[in-house]
C-alpha cells in the first residue's frame, strides 16, 4: 500500500505544467500557507528564546552553585522570600508574551478562514467521500474528481474559494504548499481559500483518518495560467464525445453494465452519483484518487478489480469477461 502511495506521489506528469513532486511544508507557494508558515516560525523563535533563557539559567545555576569538594558544610544556601519586583516581572512578561501570540494567531486565523470571496473569484466545492474527492465548479457546471484545476498567478490575484463538505465521515483537505488543513465534516460547511503563485501540481492528501483507504485519498491541485485554466474549463463543460460505430458499440456495452448505477457520463444515460463523474476521465492523471497513474494498463486492471490497488474501496470487481473489459476500457478511453 505504501509503495502505491509513493508511486502515486512520484509519478506525476502533465505535459506543459511545472511539477511539484514532493510536498514541502517549508516552501509555501500560496498566501494562506505563507502566513501560516510565518506565524509558525515566529512562535518557534519566541519559544526558542524562552527555552534558551530558562535552560541557560538552569545550567548556570547547576554549575555555579554545585556542591564543592572543599565545602562540606552541608548548609542550605540563604533562603529569600518576597521580592515584589521579581514576582511582578515573571508574572507580567509571560502574560504579555501570551497575549502577543494570541493576537498574532487570531489575525492569521481570521484572514485564512473568514475572508469572504470577492465576486470575481473562482468558487469550487469539494466533497469528501470514502475515499475520493468530488470537485464541483457551480459557476461552470463542471463536475470532476480528485484533481482540482485552478488559476495560478504570481500576484495572487486569482484566488479560489473552496467550500468543503462531506458525504460520509470526516475528512481533511490538506495541500501543504497551499494552506493548512481544514476538515470536511458531514452536515457542516467549511470554507478556505488558496491562491497558488506558480503553475504546477500541488500534491495533497486527506489528513483526517476516514477509514481503511484514508492514506490513499490523494488530491492534486493543478495550478494553471489563467488562459490554460479557461481552456481546461471549456473542455470540461462539454458533454461526453460521441464516437464512431466501434465506439458506440463499446458505449452500449458500458451502458448495460452496473457501472452506470454509480458513475455519471454527462450526455449519456449514465447518471449514477455514488462514484466519480467519468465524463472527462482521460483528462485526469490518476485513477482511484491517486493510487494509479492513468495508463491503459492501469485502467484495465483497475476496472477488472479495484480491490487489488485499493483494498476495501467501494468499487467492486464486476467480474467482467475479457470482451466486456476491453469494451469498457475502450469506451472509458474515449472520454477525453
Ligand atoms: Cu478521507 Cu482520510
Amino acid at each position: 500500500m505504501f509503495v502505491h502511495a509513493l508511486a502515486a506521489l512520484l509519478q506525476t506528469q502533465i505535459p506543459g505544467v511545472t511539477e511539484h513532486r514532493v510536498e514541502n511544508i517549508f516552501k509555501p507557494l500560496a498566501s494562506p500557507a505563507e502566513s501560516e508558515s510565518n506565524i509558525a516560525f515566529f512562535v518557534l523563535a519566541i519559544t526558542a528564546a524562552i527555552f534558551v533563557v530558562v535552560g541557560g539559567l538552569i545550567v548556570f545555576t547547576i554549575i555555579r552553585f554545585r556542591r564543592r569538594r572543599e565545602d562540606d558544610s552541608r548548609l542550605e544556601p540563604p533562603q529569600i522570600y518576597g521580592s515584589n519586583q521579581i514576582e511582578a516581572a515573571w508574572t507580567v512578561i509571560p502574560i504579555l508574551i501570551v497575549f502577543v501570540l494570541i493576537g498574532v494567531s487570531a489575525r492569521v486565523i481570521a484572514s485564512v478562514q473568514n475572508a469572504s470571496p470577492p465576486q470575481s473569484t473562482l468558487k469550487v466545492t469539494v466533497v469528501g467521500h470514502q475515499w475520493w474527492w468530488e470537485v464541483l465548479y457551480p459557476d461552470y457546471g463542471i463536475v470532476t474528481a480528485n484533481e482540482i484545476h485552478v488559476p495560478a498567478t504570481a500576484d495572487g490575484k486569482t484566488p479560489t474559494y473552496l467550500r468543503l463538505e462531506s458525504m460520509d465521515v470526516a475528512h481533511s483537505f490538506w495541500v501543504p504548499q497551499l494552506s493548512g488543513k481544514t476538515d470536511l465534516i458531514p452536515n457542516r460547511v467549511n470554507y478556505m481559500w488558496i491562491d497558488p503563485r506558480q503553475p504546477g501540481i500541488y500534491v495533497g492528501n486527506c489528513a483526517e483518518y476516514c477509514g481503511t483507504q484514508h492514506a490513499n485519498m490523494f488530491l492534486r491541485v493543478v495550478g494553471e495560467a489563467p488562459n490554460a485554466f479557461h481552456n481546461w474549463a471549456a473542455e470540461q463543460r462539454k458533454l461526453a464525445p460521441r464516437g464512431d460505430a466501434q465506439l458506440s458499440q463499446a458505449q452500449t456495452a458500458f451502458g448495460t453494465l452496473a457501472c452506470v448505477n454509480c458513475h455519471t457520463v454527462r450526455g449519456t444515460p449514465a447518471i449514477g452519483r455514488f462514484g466519480p463523474d467519468l465524463t472527462h476521465l482521460m483528462s485526469r492523471q490518476t485513477l482511484g484518487a491517486g493510487v494509479l497513474t492513468n495508463t491503459t494498463q492501469n485502467l484495465q486492471s483497475w476496472v477488472n478489480d479495484p480491490q487489488q490497488a485499493k483494498p476495501g474501496c467501494f468499487m467492486p470487481s464486476m467480474k467482467l469477461t475479457d470482451e466486456q473489459l476491453n469494451q469498457v476500457v475502450l469506451y472509458l478511453q474515449s472520454l477525453k
